[in-house]
This record gives structure tokens, C-alpha cells and sequence, in this order.
């Protein structure tokens, strides 16, 4: 069957305009997203919380870059960064600079695997297949992670690698326990195993990569919220179906957005944010059907 020419050049057209809308248009087009979640004991005040995740900066991202310094205009009492903020080796500093007024208000942080090991060039669509063998393959760290991580605790953020910690921010006090990127294996949950304070206000679980078998344990240890990222909301949507990929173990719906852990169960089982972050990784410059974002979770108190 001959395909006529006109049909030809109108698909690789398309293809292009794709490719096009999702280089340039729509991974500068950031988003900033709202949730309420009843996770509070009765007659606690809200908390306003700002989650950002996967920024993944390079220093001439100066759209990325302002817009990240226009957030603390939300006024938030709490900022949770669950990793791969850099992407550069002289990123740390205009990325600590961006955060700007943020970083004088309490916050929460864990790395992710791009924190440690810089990008590497690779066919952009390796996005959509590569494994965590891949990922796991680097060993030797070589990227400013501890630079970085003194640039938040230098400036009060709790640093919840394998840690347990506890912030006040408004008028609660928060027990938290993260873990760093299970996806490159640094996960240590045993470090942070037990029972989460019942007499904090709020139990808060902090981790880069949402695996389940990790959330498990989290949800198992009485958490009552948990924040991810890594997926990028599958970075690559297809308009009806959603996410193809989350380059982790969790499934496609809970790509990105607010859900609870296990999926299905016990009514009172664990929120879940996974954000769907802010950037990309340099050798994979796209998003498409799947906005870069910030979160604002605003935190209410308990129904019933
Ligand atoms: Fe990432």
C-alpha cells in the first residue's frame, strides 16, 4: 500500500510540533498545584505546606530559577524538598539562592540519586526504559550533594537521610522520618524503624523514590503522611491514559498527585503526595501532558 506523500509530511509535522511544545513550551510552563488534607488532630490550626521535588537545576534555567524564587510570596510554614535538586555541578548555589526567604522558615529535605551522580548523556527516550540496574551501576558520587545539604542545614532544615528528626512549624509539632533514594539502594529504613511518636501532632515520612515495600513500612509505623517524588508524573502523559511509565515500583495512577498508602485498605491508612517535580534530567528536556509543579498542601484537621 503506498502512503501518500501529503500524509507523510503532515505526521512528521506533528511529530515536530510535539517535540517542540514539549522542549520548550510546556517544560517552562510551571504549575503550582493545591491539595487539603485532614492528616490533623481536632482544632489544630492549618498548616500550609510547600513540596517541591526534582527540580534537577542547571545553572541558565533562568525561568525555573525565578519562578522558584516567587514561592515564598505563598507564605508557606513548612517546605519539604524530596531531592534530585541539581543537575550541575554549579548548581548549588542557584539553587540555594533561589530557595532565598524560604530557607528562613522550617524545613525538611532528602536526596535523590541526581544529587549524587551527575547526568549522563543518553537517548532521550531512556527516560521511558532506563531500570534502576542502570541507575545503580555508579558508585562514586560526583556531584556538590554535600554541599548542598550543609547549604539547608546551615540555614535550620532538618536533614531526614536515614533519620528521624522533629520540626515545629506553626503551631504543631511534627515527628519525621525519612529515608534517602531507594532507587540507588542508600534507603537504610532499619535506621528509622519503630513506632512514630503517637504524641506528636503529626507524623510526616519523607523519601525520594516511592517504593512501596518502603511506604510499607512507613505506613506500618504509624506515618500519617508521606511525601515522594522521583517519578516526574511520568514526565511523558498520553492524553486518557496518563503517565507511561514511573521508573519506580509504584503504579502508573499514583504517578503523581494526592492518594494514600496501600492504595486500597483501612480507611485511616497513610496520605500520599508524590509530586511530579520541576524539571528533567539536561539529556531528557521534555515534559509532555504533565506540567512541571509545586504543591501547596494545605493540612486540615481529621474528619470525624
Ligand atoms: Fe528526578
Amino acid at each position: 500500500m503506498r502512503v501518500p506523500l501529503r500524509a507523510l509530511a503532515l505526521t512528521a509535522a506533528a511529530g515536530a510540533g510535539a517535540g517542540a511544545y514539549a522542549c520548550v513550551v510546556e517544560r517552562n510552563w510551571f504549575t503550582l498545584r493545591r491539595y487539603e488534607i485532614p492528616v490533623l488532630p481536632a482544632g489544630a490550626a492549618p498548616l500550609r505546606v510547600l513540596h517541591l521535588s526534582d527540580v534537577h537545576l542547571t545553572p541558565g534555567r533562568h525561568r525555573l530559577l525565578s519562578w522558584i524564587r516567587s514561592l515564598h510570596t505563598l507564605d508557606p510554614d513548612l517546605v519539604v524538598n524530596t531531592g534530585d535538586s541539581i543537575a550541575h555541578t554549579q548548581a548549588v548555589q542557584p539553587f540555594l539562592e533561589a530557595l532565598g526567604p524560604l530557607l528562613e522558615r522550617p524545613g525538611i529535605f532528602v536526596f535523590g540519586s541526581n544529587d549524587l551522580y551527575s547526568p549522563i548523556p543518553k537517548n532521550p527516550l531512556g527516560y521511558l526504559y532506563e531500570t534502576p540496574d542502570q541507575a545503580r551501576r555508579r558508585h562514586i558520587p560526583d556531584m556538590p550533594w554535600a554541599e548542598l545539604g550543609e547549604g539547608m542545614t546551615a540555614a535550620g532544615w532538618l536533614d531526614v537521610n536515614n533519620q528521624r528528626g522533629r520540626v515545629k512549624a506553626g503551631e504543631l509539632d511534627i515527628a519525621v522520618g525519612g529515608v534517602h533514594d531507594s532507587h540507588i539502594d542508600k534507603d537504610r529504613y532499619e535506621e528509622i524503624a519503630g513506632p512514630a511518636d503517637p504524641t506528636a501532632d503529626l507524623r510526616l515520612g519523607v523519601l525520594h523514590s516511592p517504593e512501596p515495600q518502603v511506604m510499607d513500612r512507613f505506613a506500618g509505623d504509624g506515618y500519617d503522611l508521606l511525601l515522594a517524588g522521583h517519578t516526574h508524573g511520568g514526565q511523558v502523559n498520553l492524553p486518557g491514559y496518563g503517565a507511561l511509565v514511573t521508573n519506580c515500583g509504584i503504579d502508573r495512577r499514583r504517578a503523581r498527585g494526592l492518594h494514600r498508602h496501600p492504595a486500597q485498605g483501612d480507611p485511616d491508612r497513610s496520605w500520599l503526595h508524590v509530586s511530579g517535580g520541576l524539571g528533567t534530567s539536561p539529556w531528557a528536556p521534555f515534559r509532555f501532558a504533565c506540567r512541571p509543579e509545586a504543591s501547596v498542601l494545605t493540612l486540615i484537621p481529621r474528619i470525624g
